[in-house]
């Protein structure tokens, strides 16, 4: 005989079960119907690329190649991971399929699983979610940046995110990021005794990360630092310049962080994160910017992007820990119905109320009245539709809310527009 054992589901991976999962279907319903009106359509990607899309999207030095990835050899040798991320996906998709010969800006739009061997903790899996968008042309104009932010802002807004603040900040082009960088290394290099191992090696492999460290004892010392505000090339500062005097324009509140330089190699130019409070340490529910040479990077024409993720564990996290929460609608009517001679009734009634559009629990099998009515209270249903030997003698249902025990009797074919009225309330 197999030995008995207990399957639990892998360390950082969850299952998201009712009533969460409604909440969760609320959100990304939010974020579709945002998008759609800012004219993003939906691309669904696949879960596992090849390893070298991400190592050259990314960058093979960052910790979510370097570290994170699941990465597997497929039978024909060839290495496959599971998506970190999606923006190299779409960038990929975009190439693929000559999306550079449609009309306009491409906007597109995904909700999906990631994957990630981080340490788990709250608000950090190893499988989470992401809602994205993306925007790729041929236009790097800072409208598209300020544009992609209301849409974001205006979503978290409409679900209720409580206390959102979105910081902005430019990280330069390839022609003046890598004088920063020079610069910011050798003062690095200067003051490396006081700071910690990580940051000493990041010195040589990828100084702006320093400027990420959270470590208390750095903080001071990487305050004196020179910042890139000061060495951006004359275009970069205008774009940034003209990414406020758009955010502003837009009514949008939003505070500069010369420290966000984002963990992912592909970014030029702008760089944002939203953090919501009631999150602890990870506190960042999006991420994201401008990656104007990523396209051109992976082997096709020169082009403009932009575009965030936002992380859907932390979102519904804070909506939750906010009180933001909506109430959504659960079971609208459990049926109970009495003896045999009522099932038929029973089933026919349900079938039409079903097909009205009404939430509807029919017990598979006979039950006493109280029990009856003990589970539908149970269950939560907002009414119980008593059908017995009378009621279907007579044609008239009693209808009982459960919240008040409020009953009324209606005629069958009164009952849908009687609950109809009802919901629209
Ligand atoms: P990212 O900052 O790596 O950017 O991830 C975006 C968001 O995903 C984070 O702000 C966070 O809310 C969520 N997230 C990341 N890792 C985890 C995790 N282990 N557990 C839970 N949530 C997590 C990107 O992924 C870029 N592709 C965003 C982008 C799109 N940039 C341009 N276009």
């Amino acid at each position: 005989m197999t030995e008995k054992r207990e399957f639990r589901a892998i360390k950082g991976t969850r299952d998201i079960r009712p009533p969460d999962s409604a909440l969760w279907n609320w959100f990304e319903q939010r974020a579709r119907d945002v998008f759609e009106a800012y004219n993003f359509r939906e691309i669904r990607l696949p879960i596992f690329e090849e390893t070298d899309l991400f190592a050259r999207s990314i960058g093979a030095d960052t910790d979510v190649v370097g570290k994170e990835m699941y990465t597997f050899e497929d039978r024909d040798e060839s290495s496959v991971s599971l998506r970190p991320e999606a923006t190299a996906g779409v960038a990929r998709a975009y190439i693929e399929h000559g999306m550079h010969t449609l009309p306009g800006n491409v906007k597109l739009y995904y909700i999906g699983p990631m994957f990630r061997r981080e340490r788990p903790q709250k608000g950090r899996y190893r499988q989470f979610y992401q809602i994205g968008a993306e925007v790729l042309g041929q236009s790097d104009a800072p409208a598209i940046d300020a544009e992609v932010l209301e849409m974001l802002m205006v979503l978290f807004q409409r679900a209720g995110l409580a206390l959102t603040t979105l910081y902005i900040n430019s990280i330069g082009c390839r022609d003046c990021r890598p004088k920063y960088v020079d610069v910011l290394r050798r003062e690095l290099r200067n003051i490396q005794d006081q700071l910690g191992a990580d940051s000493q090696r990041r010195i040589e492999t990828n100084p702006l990360r320093v400027l990420d460290s959270k470590l208390p004892e750095e903080q001071s010392i990487i305050e004196t630092l020179p910042r890139i505000a000061d060495h951006l090339c004359a275009a970069c500062r205008q774009h940034f310049s003209e990414l406020k005097d758009e955010l502003n324009l837009r009514g949008m509140a939003y505070r500069e962080n010369w420290r966000l330089v984002r963990g992912l190699d592909y970014y030029t130019r702008t760089t944002f994160e939203v953090t919501a409070e009631g999150l602890g340490s990870q506190n960042a529910v999006c991420g994201g910017g401008r990656y104007d040479g990523l396209v051109e990077l992976l082997g096709g024409h020169p082009t403009k992007g932009i575009g965030f993720a936002i992380g859907s564990d932390r979102a519904i996290l804070s909506i939750q820990d906010g009180g933001q929460a909506p109430k959504l609608p659960g079971l609208g009517v459990f049926v109970a119905w009495m003896s045999t001679a009522t099932y038929p009734a029973a089933v026919r009634i349900a079938g039409k109320l079903r097909d009205g559009g009404v939430s509807l629990e029919l017990p598979p099998e006979e039950m006493k009245f109280k029990k009856s009515l003990g589970l539908a209270d149970k269950l939560g249903a907002r009414y119980a539709l008593i059908i017995g030997e009378d009621e279907v003698a007579s044609g008239t249902f009693t209808l009982k809310r459960l919240a008040d025990g409020e009953q009324k009797k209606f005629k069958e074919n009164e009952l849908l527009e009687y609950l109809e009225s009802e919901r629209r309330v």
